[in-house]
């Protein structure tokens, strides 16, 4: 067993784990079943077959294998003790071929050539020096083998959390006794004149993101910030002039007291000119 490393993420990953699972709303157990589906097509899962669950947390990868009836080696190691303790318990006994082990991906203590299949679901982006996990990654992976590296590209879920924080705006409104008449979504953008300014303020705006990241990680982060606004951005005009941004939504309520409504106040205006 190698030693730990005790990282942003792993004390994070050893304080959530008795929730991990149901915080993620079955999200990382759907793309776990994908990315061994994936594998499996391009390499049949046999029980001669030897397969690394890395960074395992609480084992799903190697929960949906022995689920599907398939008995191969499986090692299931994760660099949080308290993520391991519950993987362990779930396999312990009843499946004397799956092994849960605490052990950083940085530094996997499995001999070269050792793995048929290797699958990192979630894990490889919250590794400190992802360079070195995926060095290991190729290191383990015998010859033959096959890897399969998840992570999150889209996040729709935070969509959903602006639509619940925009309906308490109207809510609130409403309770304050105002007539909520309209809203209307608008694209504005986080943008600047140019595609490296926007690149400069995105990489200070998502800083924590990538708090876990090795220093060599961090410096790449700029350029790589640069090349994506360079494909995303699109162009816009401001009052403050124009630029090249990511889009952004926002939402505008428009409201009044109840007791003129909006088009009263308008007809009133048409017969009051001079006070419109
Ligand atoms: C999002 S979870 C994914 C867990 C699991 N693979 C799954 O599919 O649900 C990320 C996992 O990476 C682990 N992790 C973080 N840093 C690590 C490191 N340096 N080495 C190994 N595992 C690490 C965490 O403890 C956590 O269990």
């Amino acid at each position: 067993m190698s030693s730990t490393p005790s990282s942003t993420a792993t004390n994070h990953f050893n304080k959530s784990a008795e929730n991990y699972e149901a915080s993620t709303s079955g999200g990382t157990r759907e793309l776990a079943q994908h990315a061994i589906s994936l594998i499996a097509g391009l390499k049949p899962l046999t029980s001669e077959s030897t397969v690394l669950d890395n960074a395992c947390g609480t084992g799903i990868v190697t929960d949906i294998i022995l689920q599907s009836g398939i008995r191969p080696e499986i090692h299931a190691v994760d660099a949080a003790e308290n993520m391991v303790s519950i993987a362990r318990g779930r396999f312990s006994g009843s499946h004397p071929n799956a092994h849960a082990a605490v052990m950083p991906g940085e530094k996997l203590s499995f001999p070269d050539n050792t793995f048929t299949h290797s699958i990192t679901n979630l894990g490889l982006m919250f590794l400190s020096d992802a360079d070195q996990g995926a060095r290991e990654i190729a290191r383990t992976l015998r010859p033959d083998g096959m890897a399969v590296v998840t992570g999150w590209t889209v996040r729709a879920p935070f969509t959903v959390m602006r639509e619940v924080q925009a309906r308490h705006t109207r809510a609130v409104l409403s309770g304050a006794g105002l007539d909520v008449h309209a809203s209307a979504a608008l694209d504005v953008h986080m943008g600047a004149e140019t595609a490296e300014a926007t690149a400069d303020l995105l990489t200070r705006f998502s800083s924590r993101a990538f708090a876990a990241w090795s220093e060599e990680d961090k410096e790449k982060v700029p350029g790589v910030m640069e090349q994506i606004v360079r494909e995303l951005a699109v162009p816009f005009t401001r009052a403050s002039g124009s630029g090249v941004g990511i889009k952004l939504t926002g939402t505008i309520f428009v409201g009044s007291n109840p007791v003129i409504s909006l088009s009263e106040q308008r007809g009133w205006r048409r017969m009051q000119p001079h006070l419109a």
